[in-house]
């Protein structure tokens, strides 16, 4: 036991030199950054996929390692199955979270822990949709409501983004809603546009939603990243939408712990048993581990710092690309407000995005995301790129795609 005790405290002391909370947003440790410098120009470089870089929270890791730790001492409680809703101290803090840093009321027993925020979404859509159903999406919007819908028999009815900044007019979303909507499903800021949701677009979702008896089901795993000062707006915070909104949330983006599958539910009273259940019947015992689940508090209470921090970083690299990007003829990409996600119109070279994206990854090696599935008529001729990696390598990656744009017009 003094041996197990002795290593934990060699492991913390070491990994407590390595990171250090001032650099976590430059989100790559020293050894990293030296495999950079070494091979950056001939490394293949990933900016497609949405799975961040960057190191466990130390506040989050040391939280872990006391529960796991605690899962050797009686009574063994951390060594239990979770309760199905989740461990009341993380229930507890996420609504306390809700509360003071977004100004929504909820109580812990609204609060319910999933495995990441994806387990959250597939409940709700399936626990209070039946198919032949309708489900309003923005167009582009994230392909995974898309298919889910189809999975399950819901039609999907886009709502154009067509105005700047892949924002939506009231008068659009009024046009997609019919007398079979039930719901309106949104990541906001939104992966894969970053546009951020205005009070006016809220209002008019909060419009008919009250008129036609809609839900929203809010995706949330962005909304601290959010830039130029401002703050995402949430449904919750609207009256006529705060007992429609089921919204939905993870360690996954801003506290660099996707891996971890920590994700949370927060849902309307009358809306809870019925979402609860189907968790219960379906998902089994599918649930963040207890240890996990305890070490994720620390991710929802005081002190916050790091989220200023990575999002400064996210800013930067934002700040970066887009510029960057635009520089290069033939592509075009508006500045985004929130998320991770430069969203690339590259339809003025007259190349299919599939091709663009299979012969940019294997002439320099690059990979990007082909955009075109993110959505139905606008996401046509569209790349998602992501800023996971810090500027240097954003930089590379940004002149490998130039060389390979130039060489398209040959
Ligand atoms: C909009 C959106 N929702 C949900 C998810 C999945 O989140 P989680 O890792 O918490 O399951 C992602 C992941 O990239 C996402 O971009």
């Amino acid at each position: 036991m003094v041996e197990v005790r002795t290593r934990v405290r060699r492991a913390r002391d070491m990994q407590q030199n390595i990171y250090n909370v001032r650099y976590i947003c430059i989100s790559v440790t020293l050894l990293k950054w030296l495999r950079y410098l070494t091979d950056i120009s001939t490394m293949e470089i990933r900016i497609g996929g949405g799975d961040l870089l960057g190191p466990a929270l130390p506040k989050v890791r040391d939280a872990l390692i006391k529960a796991l730790y605690e899962a050797t001492e009686y009574p063994y409680t951390n060594t239990s199955y979770p309760p199905g809703e989740g461990v009341p101290q993380l229930r507890e803090a996420v609504a306390e979270y809700y509360r003071k840093r977004w100004h929504i009321e909820y109580e812990s027993s609204q609060v319910v822990v999933t495995c990441g925020a994806w387990q959250g979404v597939a409940a709700t859509m399936n626990a209070l949709l039946k198919p032949g159903d309708e489900v309003l999406i923005t167009d582009p919007g994230y392909v995974d409501y898309y298919n889910s819908a189809r999975d399950i028999n819901v039609k999907a009815v886009p709502v154009p983004c067509r105005k700047e900044k892949w924002h939506f007019y009231p008068e659009d979303f009024k046009k997609a809603v019919t007398d079979k909507t039930r719901m309106f499903i949104h990541s906001n800021p939104s992966n894969p546009t970053g546009s951020s949701m205005t009070k006016e677009e809220w209002e008019a979702v909060e419009d008919v939603a009250e008129e036609r008896d809609l839900l929203v089901l809010s995706d949330e795993i962005y909304k601290e990243i959010v830039y130029d000062g401002k703050d995402a707006i949430l449904p919750a915070q609207f009256k006529g939408l705060k007992e429609r909104t089921i919204a939905t949330c993870s360690l996954s983006k801003i506290s660099n712990g996707p891996g971890f599958r920590v994700g949370l539910l927060l849902i309307p009273e009358e809306l809870y048993p019925k979402i609860m259940k189907y968790i219960i019947v379906y998902m089994g015992r599918a649930r963040p581990a207890t240890f996990v689940q305890l070490g994720a508090v620390a991710a929802y209470t005081e002190p916050r710092n790091h989220v200023k921090e990575i999002r400064e970083e996210y800013e930067k690299r934002r700040d970066f690309i887009v510029p960057r990007l635009n520089e290069i003829e033939g592509l075009s990409c508006p500045m985004y407000e929130g998320s991770i996600y430069p969203f690339v119109d590259i339809t003025q070279l007259g190349i299919k995005t599939a091709d663009f994206v299979k012969e940019l990854r294997q002439k320099e090696k690059v990979s990007v995301r082909d955009g075109e599935s993110m959505g139905v008529n606008l996401s046509k001729g569209k790349l998602r790129l992501c800023v996971r990696e810090p500027v240097p390598v954003l930089e590379e990656a940004c002149d490998r795609m130039e060389r390979f744009v130039k060489s398209l017009k040959k």
